[in-house]
């Protein structure tokens, strides 16, 4: 059975963890392929409200088995938490069971967290995603698969040259480093293995599995607003690639994108709001990062950006969120394009200089009613039930769903209006 790819369209947090768990009933298995705890996924059940950074959504389905892929950065420490705070909270114990660390996977060590804690100009997570990524890319990274061939005296020597011509007060010592890898070997050795094979033997199987993107295509370190993006390759070209398996496989992919858009770090992002609209947006969508608690900066729809994600992702279907956010507001307004010195364009320009004098140039439509929590769960449920998709919606929302679509040229496929895993209406 083919694979199905989740991502992000926009500068993430567009909330591919609900829908990941939501799919994830009918998978057998959900792998990431990217990144690392830089990522952030809530998922809503009734009154829990977990947060999950480095474990797949897949964890709350106990059938699924979970895969950290190939092309990821891992933080052994954060990882070895997660799991035992899913189990604290009454989740059976993955370990050893169902879950599978890359032997590929690039370890983030504590250097890897001092040198980032130095950023200043991209406004970086702090977890050690960058220096991580830039060791691997430098040949000098240490895998889970090599951690009884390390040796520690070399990696202290060179972690520290590395620490002071940074300019970090803060040194390791190959004896702590030897006790970091012993700890990292007794706690995950019986979860490290080629999860590639795995993975492909599940697919000669016939069983279905979901390859979870973090963060979004703007991003991702090629496609997105270089220099204001993340390490990795967040994009559809890397699912397969990152997770040990070929693109052939994938069938279907899932673009996410928000009913408007949000941003976390620094960066231009031309239709940020720094008005009530944007304000309303930030509360009634609780619009602080998971990772790192920061407020996200919230502006309107933007076609620009999501004409890049569709020519690069190629999205066989998009997932609408967060579409009850923007109940309560009179006027709704979606990017269709940006005056840059003068000129209308209609794609994202290369650089950040250029973005940051990007104008936005909107169309306008008008706006519904705000619903409290309950009551858009309630019209979740009955547009299901019914079997009316999103026919039970506001006339307005309705609107707002057609043109998006129609402007972006795929099927929606499904329209948040909560945080709760039924808050979700399907497409009839
Ligand atoms: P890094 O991935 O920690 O190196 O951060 C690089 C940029 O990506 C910063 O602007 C972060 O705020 C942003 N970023 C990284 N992960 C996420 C995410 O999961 N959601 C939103 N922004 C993210």
């Amino acid at each position: 059975m083919p694979a199905t790819v989740v991502l992000g369209s926009q500068w993430g947090d567009e909330g591919k963890g609900k829908l990941v768990d939501r799919i994830a009933e009918k998978a057998s298995w959900v792998a990431r392929f990217q990144g690392g705890n830089n990522a952030g996924h809530t998922v809503v059940l009734g009154e829990r409200v977990l947060k999950f950074h480095l474990l797949p959504s897949g964890i709350t389905r106990e059938d699924c088995a979970l895969v950290l892929g190939d092309g990821m950065v891992v933080d052994p420490w954060v990882l070895d938490r997660e799991l035992n705070d899913w189990v604290e909270n009454g989740g059976d114990e993955p370990r050893g069971k169902r879950i599978f660390i890359s032997s590929r996977a690039h370890i983030i060590l504590p250097y890897h967290t001092y040198l980032d804690g130095l950023d200043k100009k991209i406004g970086t997570t702090g977890r050690g995603i960058g220096p991580a990524y830039a060791d691997k890319i430098n040949r000098i990274g240490l895998r889970f698969a090599e951690l009884d061939e390390a040796d520690v005296e070399i990696m202290a020597t060179r972690q520290n040259a590395a620490l002071a011509a940074a300019g970090c007060d803060q040194r390791v010592s190959a004896e702590e480093l030897s006790e970091n890898l012993s700890w990292i070997q007794e706690r995950f050795s019986n979860c490290i293995c080629d999860t590639g094979i795995l993975l492909d033997n599940a697919l000669k199987l016939g069983e279905r599995i979901v390859l979870e993107g973090a963060q979004g295509c703007l991003l991702d370190i090629d496609q997105g607003t270089y220099p204001y993006v993340t390490s990795s390759v967040t994009s559809r070209g890397n699912a397969g690639h990152g997770a040990g398996i070929h693109p052939g496989h994938i069938d279907t992919v899932i673009g996410i994108t928000k009913a408007y858009i949000t941003r976390v770090g620094n960066g231009a992002m031309p239709t940020e709001l720094y008005d009530a609209d944007g304000e309303h947006m930030g509360s009634v969508g609780h619009e602080f990062g998971t990772t790192t608690g920061r407020p996200r900066r919230c502006g309107w729809f933007d076609l620009v950006v999501m004409r890049h994600a569709q020519r690069v992702n190629g999205f066989t279907e998009i997932a609408l969120t967060k579409l009850d956010v923007l109940g309560g507001l009179d006027l709704l307004k979606i990017c269709v394009g940006y005056e840059l010195d003068g000129k209308e364009i209609h794609e994202m320009p290369a650089t950040a200089s250029a973005l940051a004098r990007c104008k936005p140039i909107y169309i306008e439509m008008p706006g519904f009613a705000q619903l409290s929590t309950a009551e858009w769960l309630g019209v979740a449920s009955k547009c299901n039930a019914d079997n009316i998709g999103f026919k039970g919606l506001p006339t307005p929302a309705q609107q707002y769903i057609k043109t998006l679509e129609g402007l972006i040229g795929v099927t929606i496929s499904s329209v948040g209006v909560g945080p709760d895993r039924d808050a979700t209406i399907d497409r009839v």
